[in-house]
């Protein structure tokens, strides 16, 4: 970290004496005033419930800039990124600080390709859950019971365990996402095959079976692989925050990953590809496009609780780079498929528009993030809507072990322990149960 010459000071109005709080620089982005001395030297905690104007760490994985609507990992934009590597090549960026040369890029690719498969015994935990398990609620589950299988990789100061962890993860995800998959329609697990690309070899594991051949559809593959490297990482997010959190005891890897899991689901992060398409597709069953009207006014009133699912951003302040890219892909799929004039996407491109025009919209910078048309996509490949999530986690687990690692190589590192307002009951004493 770059001190500043610049120092912030903080006053009281009771007289109480002044503290200098020293301001430090990263390379883009906002400064930050460091407040760690803050409450030895003058007892008082910040208050800033959802972070809001606080950074929890420093990283030097992905960049955004909400305003710009510009999106680097490690420092390369993510349009160049989606158009001239593929996942694998992006996780190796994550993981190590920069793109692979050619033997690093096929090394890494053997590597994950090498660990794919998941322990047999694993089939026997996934039997345990309903068949009709969202497969959100079966991957925490599955993830996190990881550490049960792979005992050789659990210690997270042992870096060589983490490099171990980190690789098993990467690699087991999409066994792990398409076996939630076969066991809840009550096919067969297809086994991981080597050959194929990871995005390819994902789409097989889904969609083929024992009694076929199965062709990868290369216009399907790269859509994948695109969703794949949009969603990597995304700096300090909540279900990164999570791992972080979580990891920052000395938790396992693979316990850490499954806090991020349980936190994506949540319909305000990961889960919003799942609300965004399942409102899209009750507009539909109400009238479709006629009945935008309607819907954008429920939206704007703060009674209705309705949110246009797939808009705005807690960072980006402009158009989602991310949602530029997709709707790419969607035209290119849908396009593939002969879906050109599929309803959904018509009504997306409706609901954008009047919403990119409307001042309730305009004035609060919403914009359509990632999840606007990255459902619209994986409902076309075939992708069930309650599975949107679990693919979504499998792309983010590079960014997460990535946040991880950095965090417990960083010397200054320390368990996370935020502190509170306390605004209950100050000491009592319990009375009689008569007397209560
Ligand atoms: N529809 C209608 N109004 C909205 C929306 C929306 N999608 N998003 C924000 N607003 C309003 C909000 O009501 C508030 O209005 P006011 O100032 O009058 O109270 C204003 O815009 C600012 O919003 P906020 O809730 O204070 O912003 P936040 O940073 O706390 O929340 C968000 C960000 C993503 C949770 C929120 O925009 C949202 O719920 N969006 C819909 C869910 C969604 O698409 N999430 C995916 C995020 S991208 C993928 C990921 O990273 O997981």
């Amino acid at each position: 970290m770059t001190p500043s010459d610049v120092k912030a000071t903080l006053s009281f109005s009771d007289g109480s004496p002044k503290m200098d709080l020293p301001i430090y620089k990263g390379t883009v982005g906002p400064d930050v005033i460091d407040i760690r001395k803050l409450y030895a030297q003058t007892g008082k905690f910040t208050y800033d419930p959802g972070f809001l104007s606080t950074a929890s760490c420093n990283s030097t994985i992905t960049y955004i800039d909400g305003d710009k609507g510009e999106l680097l990992y490690r420092g390369y934009p993510i349009e160049q990124l989606a158009t001239q590597c593929d996942y694998l090549d992006t996780c190796y960026l994550l993981l190590n600080g920069d793109l692979p040369d050619a033997t690093q890029r096929s090394d890494f690719h053997k590597l994950v390709i090498n660990h794919t498969m998941v322990n047999e015994q694993m089939q026997f935990f996934l039997r345990g859950f309903r068949r009709d398990a969202h497969p959100m609620a079966v991957l925490t589950g599955l993830i996190g019971g990881l550490s049960a299988f792979y005992h050789d990789s659990t210690d997270i100061n042992n870096p060589e365990h983490r490099h171990v962890a980190a690789i098993r993860l990467i690699a087991k995800m999409p066994t792990l996402v398409a076996m939630a998959y076969k066991y809840g329609i009550g096919q067969p697990y297809m086994y991981p095959k080597n050959d194929l690309s990871y995005s390819g070899n994902f789409l097989r594991m889904m969609f083929g079976t024992p009694c076929e051949e199965y062709v990868v559809n290369p216009v399907l593959e790269r859509a994948l692989d695109r969703i794949f490297i949009l969603h990597a990482d995304h700096e300090q997010n909540a279900s990164t925050s999570t791992v972080r959190l979580c990891g920052s005891s000395g938790t396992n890897p693979f316990a850490a990953i499954a806090a991020g899991v349980a936190c994506l689901w949540g319909p305000a992060h990961g889960g919003a590809n799942e609300a965004c398409l399942n409102m899209l597709e009750d507009i539909q069953r109400q009238g479709g496009v006629s009945k935008v009207g309607e819907f954008m006014e429920k939206v704007k009133d703060k009674n209705s609780g309705v949110k246009l699912m797939g808009f705005g951003h807690r960072v980006y302040k402009n158009y989602d780079p991310r949602a530029k890219l997709m709707q790419e892909t969607c035209n290119e799929v849908l396009a593939e498929l002969g879906l050109e004039n599929d309803p959904l996407f018509k009504l997306a491109k409706e609901l954008e528009k009047i919403a990119l025009e409307d001042e309730y919209f305009v004035s609060r910078k919403l914009y359509p993030n990632v999840d606007f048309y990255s459902g619209i996509v994986q409902r076309a490949i075939g992708i069930p809507v309650n599975l949107f999530t679990g693919i979504f986690a499998l792309a983010r687990t590079v960014g997460w072990i990535a946040q991880l690692n950095e965090m417990i190589s960083d010397p200054e590192y320390k368990i996370g322990r935020p502190r509170q307002l306390f605004v209950g009951a100050a000491s009592r004493d319990v009375q009689p149960v008569g007397e209560r």
